[in-house]
């Protein structure tokens, strides 16, 4: 089966925990994005109804507004009741991921910090035995300062990148900030990592999620299914 309809069926059965009333954390990404629609979608039918979104990207809250969804914001919530996001890499047994291959960790991070639930739709080639195994860990680096940042990840042991635009520019993030990809290769402790990444000014944001992931969606050849923390 196709990757994108695989992307599609967990999105869609995500969308099956979002009630009438909920406030939802709109995710950003090629998975993702099946959700936001579908969500449309049932608004439109009727099935779902005073639902409030919060987007993860200025890409989704435009997506978002085309569809005809309302949307509120961190100021005038005090929670999300559910958020659906993709993810580049998850290792299921920690119900740890990395997030940000689209550039939009930090916006991610801080809905996920905002919400009770927060579900992670993915097809089965994200799964992983270890975070770092198959994707990079993105970092969000301020602009200024940015080769300093550069050079401490690297001295963490990463191989770094400067992820670029289309056009070989500096991609820029929804905060206008650089994004440093950093393959460490298989992460023998993810948490102690993020710590010192935590720990460092300049570095605002980095993929690992860790404790904030309460639902995890995989869609493989067989269907969709729910692993709940
Ligand atoms: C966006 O910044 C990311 O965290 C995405 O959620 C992640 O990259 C997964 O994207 P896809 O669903 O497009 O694979």
């Amino acid at each position: 089966m196709a990757i994108a309809s695989l992307k599609q069926q967990a999105a869609e059965f995500a969308v099956g925990m979002v009630q009438s009333g909920m406030v939802v954390g709109l995710g950003h990404g090629s998975t993702a994005i099946f959700a936001v629609r579908k969500i449309a979608a049932l608004l439109r039918d009727g099935a779902l109804a005073a639902i409030r979104g919060i987007p993860c990207s200025t890409a989704v809250a435009a997506e978002a507004r085309a569809l005809g969804i309302p949307l509120t914001t961190l100021g005038d919530v005090a929670a999300i009741d559910l958020t659906i996001d993709g993810a580049d890499e998850v290792a299921l047994d920690s119900f740890t991921v990395i997030k940000g291959g689209g550039g939009a960790l930090l916006r991610e991070k801080i809905v996920a910090q905002a919400s009770r639930r927060e579900v992670i739709v993915v097809d089965d080639s994200k799964l992983s035995p270890a975070l770092g195994a198959r994707h990079p860990v993105p970092a969000e680096v301020a602009a200024f300062g940015w080769g300093a940042q550069a050079r401490f990840l690297g001295e963490l042991g990463a191989a770094v990148t400067m992820r670029r635009d289309d056009r070989g520019a500096p991609f820029r993030s929804d905060q206008g900030s650089f994004i440093l990809d950093c393959d460490f290769g298989p992460i023998a402790d993810p948490a102690a990592l993020a710590a010192r990444l935590d720990a460092r000014a300049g570095i605002l944001e980095h993929g690992l999620f860790i404790g904030l992931v309460t639902d995890i969606v995989i869609a493989d050849e067989r269907g969709a299914r729910l692993v709940s923390k």
